[in-house]
């Protein structure tokens, strides 16, 4: 699968996404080594702290159904931005415990840019389990 079919299906993971405080919809697609996607879309709340991004949504549905770090191929995130959709940093997080090394992170917007990037490129430096031992 290459990256722009996969930033489409995270356009239709966006078109699920539940944002009436911010108005800004975010939309993930998970590719698996077998082929299977999952889907996830920002979820937001009256009591703001509990809105829950797009690709955290992805990647805790692919985990939920079994998909492990290593089976990640790829994850593409998509918003109505003016440059490519860049993760938070609580997703950064996220993403380097939960994808792997060589996890594609495509990052896109409504106007068809792409950027395809690592997760050390997201967040280099990061605190890991390695820093619990
Ligand atoms: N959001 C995401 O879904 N992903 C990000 O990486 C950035 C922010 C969501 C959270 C909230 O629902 C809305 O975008 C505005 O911050």
């Amino acid at each position: 699968m290459n990256e722009k079919l996969l930033l489409e299906k995270a356009k239709e993971a966006r078109e699920l996404s539940y944002s009436p405080y911010s108005h800004f919809a975010v939309g993930a697609a998970l590719l698996s080594r077998d082929g299977t996607i999952y889907k996830g879309a920002n979820i937001e709340n009256a009591s703001y702290p509990l809105c829950m991004c797009g690709e955290r949504n992805a990647i805790y549905n692919a985990y939920m159904h079994g998909v492990k770090k290593e089976d990640i191929l790829a994850l593409a995130i998509v918003a109505d931005t003016d440059n490519v959709c860049s993760p938070c940093g609580a997703c950064r997080q996220v993403i380097c415990e939960l994808c792997n090394d060589e996890t594609k992170i495509i990052l896109g917007n409504l106007k068809g840019d792409i950027k395809v990037v690592t997760p050390k490129d997201l967040l280099p430096f990061s605190f890991s389990s390695e820093d619990l031992k």
